[in-house]
């Protein structure tokens, strides 16, 4: 899993696995995985349809539990005379992955006559659908059709991926990744409390070209943007990112805008500042660009001597030009990546760039800054409000800006 979706903190939720019959039914041993790492307890009902391929057995040993099988089967962890209930009242959300065309045709009609539609019929929370099935089912008039009422029915749906299919057919039909279906489980349990908020984030190193082949960078990986961008993409908040060069991915119904130099960065973000409600500047832009050598590759020995000069110009300060464009009710966080006193810095760049908040981080510090996964940051507003937070996972990091940011 990659580190912007490694979210922790969703302690004493309780997620309801509804495992239905398909090849893809091994894929989700990881879902119980990622929701355990996310601090949540995991309960699991097989079809008997999913235990041809996967057993309960595999789901206890992973700490699943209850593990439901047969309307009547005995089961110890549960009460078996009202099994079929008892995720409508622990539960906080249920997932059906793999879903079935059979399951999807059955909750689209409401039907009971297993343990697993009997409890997603009485289940009451927000229930989640990831389908896995051969590409003609799938392209089924009728599945077309329940896979819509699902829609009307309040269902979440997580459309499966086009690819090859066991069968060795090719289509739509494959499930969503593993990362997708835990995002949307982590997205029902989250606090919506960024919904309707528009979000710029900006994420990344820029690169600077100087000749065809060489750039003037940083190390920035993006994690950090990244882990705001999914953090605000949680809590129900519409993501727009602008991502400097990264191998990071996100879901797909999250914008990104993908820039190389700082200047389109910035011609990026000044484009889109005045239609966002808040903003989240974490880009490792750099302030200077070499005045470029020309089109073609430097030589060696093409300049006499030794040596060589590299010219810079300046960048545009996209954070600080953003802030003086500010209007009335948007909100914008910066950050300070510092090697000398982070407090100071902050406190002038907060003023200096006309910021609502800004976290301050010293790179120089073991566990905090580029290319590790924590930071430890000292974060300032705009009412005077400071506090210093431990080395944290960025995960963590970035939950808290938010929900700094929207203290009043
Ligand atoms: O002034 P300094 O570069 O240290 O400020 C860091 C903050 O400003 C970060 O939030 C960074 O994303 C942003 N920044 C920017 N445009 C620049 C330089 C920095 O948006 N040219």
């Amino acid at each position: 899993m990659q580190p912007h979706y490694g979210f922790a903190g969703f302690m004493g939720k309780r997620v309801h696995l509804g495992v239905t019959g398909s090849i893809a039914a091994f894929k989700v041993i990881d879902l119980v995985r990622a929701l355990q790492r996310a601090d949540c307890m995991v309960s699991a009902t097989l079809t008997e349809a999913a235990r041809q391929f996967v057993t309960p057995l595999s789901f206890q040993a992973l700490g699943a539990s209850p593990v439901y099988t047969d309307m009547f089967a005995e089961n110890p962890d549960a009460d078996t005379a009202f099994g079929h209930l008892e995720p409508g009242q622990a539960a906080d959300v249920m997932v059906i992955a793999p879903a079935s065309a059979n399951i999807i045709a059955k909750l689209a009609m409401g039907l009971a006559d297993d343990m697993l539609s009997c409890q997603a019929l009485a289940f009451p929370g927000p229930k989640i659908v990831a389908p896995a099935m051969n590409p003609r089912m799938w392209a089924a008039p009728a599945t077309r059709r329940n896979w819509d009422t699902l829609e009307a029915l309040g269902y979440v749906r997580v459309d499966p991926e086009c690819g090859s299919v066991a069968c060795g057919d090719t289509g739509a039909g494959r499930l969503a990744p593993v990362d997708d279906i835990f995002l949307a489980c982590l997205k029902a349990l989250a606090p919506q409390d960024l919904a309707g908020k528009k979000v710029l984030v900006t994420l990344g190193p820029t690169r600077e070209p100087w000749d065809a082949v060489r750039f003037w960078s940083n190390p920035s990986s993006g994690t950090m943007g990244a882990c705001v961008a999914m953090a605000a993409y949680l809590r129900g908040a519409d993501v727009t990112v602008v991502a400097g060069s990264t191998g990071l991915s996100f879901p797909c119904d999250m914008a990104v805008v993908s820039v190389t130099t700082a200047r389109q960065m910035y011609a990026a973000c000044t484009d889109l500042w005045p239609n966002m409600d808040m903003g989240c500047l974490t880009a490792a832009v750099a302030d200077y660009r070499p005045v470029p050598f020309g089109e073609t590759k430097f030589k060696k020995g093409t300049s006499a001597g030794a040596g060589i000069t590299v010219e810079f110009e300046t960048n545009p300060d996209i954070l600080k030009t953003l802030g003086e464009t500010k209007r009335d009710g948007q909100k914008l966080i910066g950050f300070a990546a510092e090697t000398g006193n982070p407090r100071e810095e902050a406190a002038r760049k907060l003023a200096n760039k006309h910021l609502d908040l800004i976290a301050a981080n010293d790179i120089a510090k073991t566990g905090s800054g580029f290319g590790v996964t924590t930071n430890e940051m000292f974060v300032l507003d705009a009412k005077g409000r400071r506090e210093q937070w431990p080395q944290l996972p960025k995960t963590e990091v970035a939950w808290r800006l938010w929900d700094h940011l929207l203290l009043d």
